[in-house]
């Protein structure tokens, strides 16, 4: 992960930057300063990338790094942000890892989505695949090669896994390929129905001792089979034999799925879990979906702005410690910021789905309320969970 540290600085000197320099957005002091624990946020808006810097004071330096909720993929974009912000400052810098790897592994930047390009979606192909957590894109990239008239969606959470295969698809010029950083079971919401021809989910984390964490669940299934063409297919690989079991019952308890299941049949590539599972000899369950009706127009019209008229001031007060659960979602205020430069509060909460939570900032300033640094997936339940906070920035 891209960082520098440098020696202590007064960070009001960063002020000034709001002021002349509009990629700086805002800084935002954590509230537990006072025990020592001194952490500050900066707001950007750098090369098109929205995202926030945090700088966490120790003693004898201060370290500044991306923040995990907003990091864009780029490294290199990253790194340039780290440079520029330690010259306009004029930092002294005594550690750091930002130098600009090479151009030729650069991402392929048309391939990155991000969940904003599925809000209105303009596939570049008319037969679409979508690979839930790609992990190494063996598959994907092979699949992607292979047929060239599909649009390959790639939906991997982890960002080393996706930033490794942005590279490959420069490398190799491939242009049928989408990969979108994020949640799966998130982004799967915002897909058309009747839309894609496969869903392939090839060895998903087994989660035993978290099951809430599973990519396949009940809901991921309707969502798949609302997804999927007449006759296309959502196609899960796995070795745990929980999991293929769990699986089992899951698509039998859904009234309209038909599946069927092979033991250790073959497929054209495999991927590195696979090769090491066949090495051990243990057996390779695949599980097949197809979709056998036409689903019905999905409607993504949630809006989810806030009303400024009904805002109250901002207060850390407003918002309970402890985690809210209602109805089929929760709610976590988990740190509250002050406002540095305008009086204001920048919230982290996380919210929505137990099984798949949301985590953004709420920045509350100026009169006005809104998600930084993008508006929540459009799910019905993410939009039960705005509504709720709202409640606690009118009430
Ligand atoms: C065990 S690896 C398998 C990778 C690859 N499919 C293969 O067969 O080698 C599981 C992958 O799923 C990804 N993953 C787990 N949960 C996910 C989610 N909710 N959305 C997207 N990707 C997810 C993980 O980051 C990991 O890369």
């Amino acid at each position: 992960m891209p960082h520098i540290k440098v020696k202590p600085f007064e960070t009001h000197s960063i002020d000034a930057l709001l002021v002349k320099d509009d990629r700086f957005v805002f800084r935002a002091l954590s509230q537990r300063a006072c025990e020592g624990k001194h952490e500050e946020l900066i707001g950007l808006h750098y090369e098109g990338e929205t995202f926030v810097l945090q700088i966490k004071k120790r003693a004898e330096s201060y370290l500044i790094k991306p923040d995990s909720i907003s990091r864009p993929l780029d490294v290199n974009r990253i790194k340039r942000a780290l440079a520029l912000f330690a010259e306009l400052l004029g930092l002294t810098i005594v550690h750091a890892n930002i130098a600009l790897s090479s151009e030729k592994h650069a991402l392929a930047e048309t391939a990155n989505k991000r969940i904003r390009d599925f809000e209105a979606p303009v596939f570049s192909r008319e037969k679409i695949a979508i690979e839930v957590g790609f992990g190494s894109g063996r598959h994907l990239l092979y699949q992607a090669v292979q047929h060239p008239d599909t649009l390959f969606i790639g939906i991997e959470i982890h960002t080393p896994s996706a930033q490794q295969v942005l590279k490959q698809i420069a490398l190799q010029g491939i242009e049928n390929i989408w990969i979108v950083n994020y949640d799966a079971r998130l982004l799967l919401e915002m897909m058309p129905s009747n839309s894609c021809s496969d869903i392939y989910v090839h060895f998903p984390v087994p989660w035993d001792k978290k099951p809430h964490r599973r990519v396949i669940s009940e809901r991921f299934l309707q969502e798949s089979l609302r997804v999927l063409v007449p006759q296309g297919r959502l196609e899960l690989r796995t070795d745990s034999d929980n999991y293929y079991r769990y699986a089992l019952e899951t698509f039998s308890a859904a009234p309209k799925a038909h599946f069927t299941v092979e033991k250790n049949s073959e497929i054209a590539i495999t991927s590195k879990y696979e090769d090491r599972w066949r090495a051990q000899e243990k057996d390779i369950y695949t599980v097949t979906v197809v979709c056998e009706n036409f689903s019905e127009c999905k409607v993504i019209d949630f809006d989810f702005d806030f009303d400024a008229q009904k805002l109250k001031t901002p207060s850390a007060e407003r918002f309970p410690t402890k985690s809210a659960v209602y109805d089929g979602f929760f709610i976590h205020f988990e740190k509250c910021f002050m406002m540095q430069s305008e009086k204001g509060l920048l919230v982290k909460v996380s919210f929505g789905s137990f099984d798949r939570p949301e985590h953004k900032y709420l920045l509350l300033q100026g009169g006005a309320a809104r998600y930084y640094p993008q508006d929540p997936v459009k799910t019905e339940t993410n939009y039960r969970a705005h509504q709720q906070i709202g409640e606690y920035l009118y009430g």
